[in-house]
């Protein structure tokens, strides 16, 4: 096999391995996908600032994220499903993530359970947390996470609704995938992936499935998303969330600065300027693009964190320079653990290290923490001059 170099190649392989409706469940935006493929054309539009003959040894990329020490600020995001990407995904993304000395965010919507994870791995981890009417389900979910020592909530506000995902529907995505002529035809080419599957019981929404009552078909993201979420969910009811979990506590989905405000009046630790990969609101802006009218807003009262976009060290290099605290990758991991497993997301960790390491040296700069606007080239308008 020739040498993986970078993140597109392990995308290539994970689409191999992978079967289609799981690649295309994390390859996918929502409607005509415009917010999604501009999350990364975006990056593009920014340019970096070549310096030379300045010193650039001794460089680091370490950071904190809320208080805790990274080794580089690049959180492992919640994906959905990660588990059905490759056999316990979720622990084995985790793994990957303590070993690099990052963050790892596991979702609700995972198939390796809170408890699964907990077991299978020795530092805390984040809980990704989606708000839910059942009251019950809410504070015991916030309780599991208590117990398994996670080291704070990631509240996900953008998600009251969901976004429609095509491929999704024509795919019939469910877990554990239903068994058509079609699914059962593309899943036995797959031959890694399903000895993979044979070997585990993880292959339900573990922190579903036996927690959540009143679910017709908890194996239908599309169908427990539309019973049991929290459509009037509002900032009063965030704030008793921020009673249910005493915790650190990341609100991640802002895309106005408004929005940002209200995360601040709840007490939260960080915001997560997102728009939830492209698969939420299509036609919005792009998170890069979002950022900066949010930092005028918040960015001296609370951590301003990114996601949606990021698949390389130069991106996160951008977003840091913008005045992001630090950033998360979502498809860009998934795309190596649905390649390689765990080493696959640490492949993916040490790209991204390496990229945001040497290109961080290239513009004349040796610390993450230092980085500011006049590393980057922005063209006039990119903020968006709006009526
Ligand atoms: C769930 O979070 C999804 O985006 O599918």
């Amino acid at each position: 096999m020739p040498a993986i170099t970078n993140v597109d190649d392990l995308k290539r392989i994970y689409r191999r391995r992978a079967p289609k409706m799981f690649y295309d469940y994390a390859e996918s935006g929502s409607w005509t996908e415009q917010t999604f493929r501009e999350n990364t054309s975006d990056f593009d539009k920014l340019y970096l600032r070549q310096r030379v003959a300045v010193d650039m040894s001794g460089r680091s990329t370490k950071s904190q994220m809320i208080g805790q020490d990274v080794s580089m600020p690049v959180a492992l995001a919640p994906v959905g499903l990660t588990g059905m990407q490759s056999a316990d995904g979720e622990i084995k993304a985790a793994r990957a993530a303590e070993k690099f000395g990052v963050p790892y965010t596991l979702s609700t919507m995972s198939i390796c359970s809170i408890e699964d994870v907990a077991e299978n791995t020795t530092k805390p981890f984040w809980l990704q947390v989606y708000t839910l009417k059942d009251d019950d389900f809410m504070q015991r979910l916030f309780d599991r996470a208590k117990a398994a020592k996670c080291s704070a909530a990631v509240i996900t506000v953008d998600l009251q609704l969901m976004g429609q995902r095509h491929k999704d529907i024509k795919n019939g995505l469910s877990a554990p995938p239903k068994l058509t002529l079609a699914s059962v035809a593309n899943m036995a080419t797959k031959v890694q992936w399903g000895l993979g599957m044979l070997g585990t019981k993880r292959r339900f929404f573990g922190n579903i499935v036996g927690h959540a009552k009143g679910v017709s078909d908890p194996s239908s993201l599309t169908t427990w998303t539309a019973e049991a979420f929290d459509q009037a969910l509002d900032w009063d009811r965030i704030r008793e969330f921020r009673k249910m979990w005493d915790g650190p506590l990341i609100i991640k989905g802002i895309m106005d600065p408004r929005d940002a405000v209200e995360a601040c009046n709840v007490g939260a630790d960080a915001i997560v300027v997102s728009n939830h990969g492209g698969r939420q609101l299509d036609g919005a802006l792009s998170s890069i693009r979002a950022l900066p009218a949010i930092l005028d807003a918040v960015g001296d009262k609370i951590e301003v964190h990114l996601d949606s976009g990021i698949r390389s060290g130069q991106d996160v290099l951008k977003a840091l320079a913008m005045g992001a605290k630090s950033t998360y990758i979502g498809r860009a991991y998934i795309y190596g653990l649905g390649a390689m497993g765990e080493a696959g997301v640490t492949k993916t960790l040490e790209m991204i290290h390496k990229e945001l390491d040497v290109s961080m040296g290239l513009c004349g700069r040796r610390n993450v923490a230092d980085l500011d606007r006049d590393i980057l080239m922005i063209p006039k308008g990119f903020e968006g001059d709006w009526v």
